[in-house]
């Protein structure tokens, strides 16, 4: 087989120019910050503004990340839904300490979250279940997520079984499936800056304020 140019990714890079992050910027409240930035990020038509990565770990402190969509968030923190006996559910019934991260580039951007995650009341979640189109509520169904499965068709099968079983009227809960809150206590602000001098504040609850420092980049 002919030997293929790796890309020189070790050459890849950018300067970051769209301005810094000073402490005049910041709000006394980390989420006003976020509020504004996730504004942003949603004007300049990322894709996916709302994505999050979230961080578990496993029950040997092995770290495992995957993008999860941020559905709702407010003094109380951010919440996200997805599958109670996913593998994700599973490390945090083990260790609630989670961390999200928002990666937003193209604006030379990152928020990070770092929490505890208690699960919501199946009251809170039926809510929203039920906004969710047809379709991704019977996926919820179909998908015992994160199980190793054979083929693709079982899911396709198991789909169109409970299309029909569900045609007529609405569909309900699985009660294995549900959302997250995490409450956070600690929220960083990532600004890329000239010449590799980046701008990072972190925010740190303590007792009744946030605390505010700026890092090294
Ligand atoms: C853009 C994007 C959005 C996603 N949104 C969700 C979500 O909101 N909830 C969810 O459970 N999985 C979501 N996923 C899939 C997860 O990344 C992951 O594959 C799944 O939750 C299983 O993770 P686990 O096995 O570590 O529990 C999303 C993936 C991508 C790329």
């Amino acid at each position: 087989m002919a030997e293929k140019n790796q890309l020189d990714i070790a050459n890849l890079r950018r300067e970051y120019t769209q301005g810094g992050l000073r402490r005049k910027d910041l709000t006394d409240d980390p989420l006003v910050l976020f509020e504004r930035w996730l504004e942003q990020a949603y004007e300049a038509k990322l894709a996916d503004p709302t994505a999050m990565c979230v961080a578990t770990v496993d029950s040997d402190g092995q770290p495992y990340q995957r993008i999860v969509l941020l559905k709702h968030y407010d003094k109380d923190g951010l919440i996200f839904y997805t599958n109670l006996s996913s593998r994700k559910a599973q490390h945090i019934a083990h260790n609630n300490k989670v961390s999200l991260l928002f990666p937003w580039y193209q604006l030379e951007r990152q928020v990070c979250f770092l929490g505890e995650a208690e699960k919501l009341s199946p009251l809170k979640v039926i809510k929203y279940f039920q906004s969710r189109p047809k379709d991704s509520q019977i996926a919820a169904w179909v998908s015992r997520q994160s199980a190793k499965i054979s083929a693709r068709s079982l899911l396709e099968n198991k789909f169109f079984e409970l299309k029909q079983k569900f045609k007529n009227g609405e569909i309900p809960l699985p009660s294995f499936w549900g959302g997250y809150r995490v409450r956070f206590n600690s929220v960083e602000f990532w600004q890329g800056g000239t010449k590799r001098l980046h701008d990072r504040f972190l925010y740190q609850w303590q007792q009744d304020h946030w605390q505010i420092d700026r890092l090294a980049p």
